[in-house]
């Protein structure tokens, strides 16, 4: 089965406790099960990871590269440091979704750069954790559009 690998970043084990306010109720497992259920319903499936660090998050691109067919990513704050994630999805050769539960442009001057946005093909911000299920659902209809979902190997790739 095709997979959309979901990356969260720093600080995202602590949805539901941390600034609810900001980010919502949901917890970390409440929004990958709602990854895993909007995939389902495309016929993919997911592969979810969450890391505090930086080349854990690089790490994971990279062993992502030949077994999925998209990545949704919430860099959290390294979105807005890490030229390393950068240039990790830059060489990523599938579509990237970057996600935000809030959205980093209504906030603080430092939250308005963001190195994801540079090589993403789609950004998604302040829709909560339904950001999450729109952007499995753009890269299941990408994927569906230009490759065959059961192999694991679009028909053209992006970059
Ligand atoms: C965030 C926004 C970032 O600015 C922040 O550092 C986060 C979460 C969001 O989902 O709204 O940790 O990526």
């Amino acid at each position: 089965m095709a997979t959309i690998l979901v990356l969260n970043g720093p600080n995202l084990n602590l949805l539901g406790i941390r600034e609810p306010e900001v980010y919502g109720a949901e917890t970390l497992a409440d929004i990958e099960a709602l990854c895993a259920a909007t995939a389902a319903e495309a016929g993919l499936g997911v592969r979810c990871l969450q890391s505090n660090h930086e080349g854990e998050l690089i790490d994971a691109v990279h062993a992502a590269r030949d077994t999925t067919v998209g990545a949704v990513v919430n860099a959290a704050a390294y979105t807005h440091t890490s030229v390393a994630l950068h240039d990790a999805l830059k060489s990523y050769p599938h579509p990237v979704v970057e996600v935000h539960l809030s959205n980093p442009h209504a906030r603080e001057p430092f939250r308005h750069h963001s190195y994801i946005s540079l090589v993403a093909d789609a950004v998604i911000a302040g829709a909560g954790s339904c950001g999450y299920a729109h952007a499995i659902r753009l890269i299941a209809d990408r994927t569906a559009a230009t490759g065959d979902p059961d192999t694991d190997e679009p028909a053209t790739t992006r970059k």
